[in-house]
């Protein structure tokens, strides 16, 4: 029976370009687990956008002297081209800026307010008095009343991970001049999110299936107690609030952004020509998986199932997959010290399937991993190449040379073959069992280990050497590798979707792969084989010291 799974994907700020932290973090695993349910048969939503309201997004444009509508323009064209280089299968991909975005927003904003859910005081906001303005979250920073980071900014501190008000902090101070702000007061919608907690409580201890980070993280901060949150600020850039008085006022970006998931749904609904199409992927019945990084696990497990508990009739997150960080040859990955490889330009030069392929063998899933670049040349060129590539290569070259270029006719299958067509099959199962339940690492290893398997079978079979004599024994074996190969195109297309589809061709089979189902497609004798191509190309050591002197230097 086929299932509705909607999966929303964290709305990265518009105001910079990708690099492979947020790639690991949440945008390969979710677009893999994405096209392993559509290969599945299953109904797959997969929405995200451009999150183009924010402090990071006017800090930015300040910066550059532009406005942030420019800022976020080019950065969401170039999010899409970097989604269509890497084979990012969004179901739509939009932006924080559409008009159908503010009317949802505004939809649950007045619907939470009716329900009692909000509520309007006056909150005391940083003003510094030497920049005259009011501090957004982010242009505060201080001590965290928690951990006691000196480094704690005033929506969140990033050494332990707890949301913040600025007037937790301690020692605060303006990030823009370090003068100490005052607290002006200044009228304000509050979430009642004190309302929520028990709810919150008893559904996040049902959640057993979420990851232990994920879990240990949420009921952590539960049990410090929920506090209402002012969820409109003093700023000009943001979603309007749908209240007489508030005109210079503006929703805070996370709560606005958060219910990108829902307006995105009802857009790509619109699109389609059916604009009821979003209600079964929100409605019982449907799993919704949310990919993001660790950064954001609270206003994924607390703040947006508060508001949906809140505005009621929608489903509440199934699992919450957070990835933990990666790091970069070894230390941790920051923007502004350009200690980072940057998405564009990895893919104006490289393929995206190594990156694939590497960002998943190695996914910061439980603990925080590490890319190096000498790790990413190994690895394509071992394993890529010279395991699964080469498998391919070997056997469908050799049925050019020896077979007219089509599948051979196998003769009786000894125990050796059928143990090895026995493992595809339990191959295909394992990392079945282990994608639906999120396991990306896992079962990017598990195929590989079959390709491992099939080129012993193929060096011990030798059929380069029996085909003098006895070609139906080389026959048979080509056949099976080529069975085995069939199964790895379906089992690697969710990481490796460029050349699982070449390989697809490659084996004689027309069109999508997409279509093809998740199963091991039999290789009929008689098919015919296209000239063979190498499905990956061997990288230069060379490239080991490039690309490392990138890191750290001033960005071109
Ligand atoms: N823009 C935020 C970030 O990059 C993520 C927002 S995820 C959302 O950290 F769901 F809230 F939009
Ligand atoms: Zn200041």
């Amino acid at each position: 029976m086929s299932e509705h799974v909607f999966i929303g994907v964290a709305w990265p700020y518009a105001n910079g370009s990708l690099h492979l932290g947020q790639i690991a973090g949440a945008y390969l695993p979710a677009d893999i687990f994405a096209r392993y349910h559509r290969l599945k048969g299953n109904k797959v939503l997969m929405v995200s956008g451009s999150d183009q309201h924010g402090t990071p997004i006017t800090l930015r444009a300040e910066q550059e002297g532009k406005s942030p509508q420019e800022i976020v323009s080019r950065y969401h064209q170039e999010f899409l081209d970097c989604w269509q280089k890497l084979g990012i299968s969004y179901d739509l991909f939009t932006t924080t800026g559409t008009p159908n975005h503010a009317q949802v927003a505004h939809d649950i904003f007045l619907g939470l307010l009716d329900k009692g859910y909000m509520y309007k005081d006056v909150a005391s906001q940083a003003y510094c008095p030497r920049c005259q303005r009011f501090l957004p979250d982010r242009y505060i920073e201080g001590t965290c009343p928690y951990c006691h980071s000196p480094q704690a900014r005033g929506d969140q501190c990033d050494e332990c991970g707890r949301t913040l008000n600025p007037s937790d902090l301690v020692d605060l101070r303006c990030r823009l001049c370090s003068t100490v702000p005052r607290f002006e007061v200044s009228e304000h919608f509050f979430l009642r999110l004190s309302a929520f907690e028990d709810r919150l409580k008893a559904w996040v201890q049902e959640q057993t299936h979420w990851r232990h980070n994920v879990l240990n993280f949420t009921l952590g901060i539960l049990k410090g107690g929920l506090k209402d949150r002012a969820i409109t600020r003093d700023i000009e850039w943001g979603v309007t609030v749908p209240q007489a008085g508030f005109e210079r006022k503006r929703i805070y970006v996370w709560f606005e952004a958060v219910i990108g998931y829902l307006s995105a749904s009802k857009e790509w609904a619109i699109n389609n020509g059916d604009g009821a199409a979003w209600q079964p992927f929100w409605g019982n019945g449907a799993k919704s998986f949310y990919f993001i990084g660790k950064d954001n696990i609270p206003f994924h497990t607390l703040i947006w199932p508060a508001m949906l508990m809140g505005y009621g009739d929608h489903n509440l997150p199934y699992d919450v997959p957070a990835n933990e960080f990666l790091t970069i040859e070894g230390k941790r990955l920051s923007t502004s010290r350009n200690w980072a490889v940057w998405l564009p330009d990895y893919l104006e030069r490289y393929a995206p399937d190594p990156l694939r392929y590497v960002l998943s063998i190695n996914m910061p899933e439980t603990a925080d991993t590490d890319f190096s670049w000498r790790e990413f040349v190994r690895r394509n060129n071992d394993e890529l190449v010279a395991t699964y590539g080469n498998l391919a290569h070997r056997v469908l070259t050799f049925a050019h040379r020896n077979f007219a270029g089509v599948v051979p006719a196998p003769g009786e299958l000894d125990s050796h073959s059928q143990e090895l067509l026995g493992k595809a099959q339990a191959a295909l199962d394992n990392v079945d069992t282990l994608l639906y339940g999120c396991h990306f690492r896992e079962s990017v290893r598990a195929a590989m280990s079959l390709a491992q398997e099939a080129n012993r079978y193929l060096d011990d079979k030798a059929p380069w050497k029996t085909i003098k004599e006895e070609s139906q024994a080389s026959a048979t074996a080509i056949y099976v590798v080529l069975s085995v190969l069939s199964a790895l195109k379906t089992i690697l297309y969710p990481f490796l979707p460029f050349s699982s589809q070449e390989l697809h061709n490659l084996l004689g089979f027309d069109g999508k792969i997409e279509a093809s189902g998740w199963r091991i497609q039999s290789v009929p004798s008689g098919q015919k084989l296209p000239p063979p191509q190498p499905l990956f190309d061997k990288l230069d050591e060379s490239i080991v010291d490039e690309e490392s002197s990138r890191l750290g230097s001033e960005k071109s």
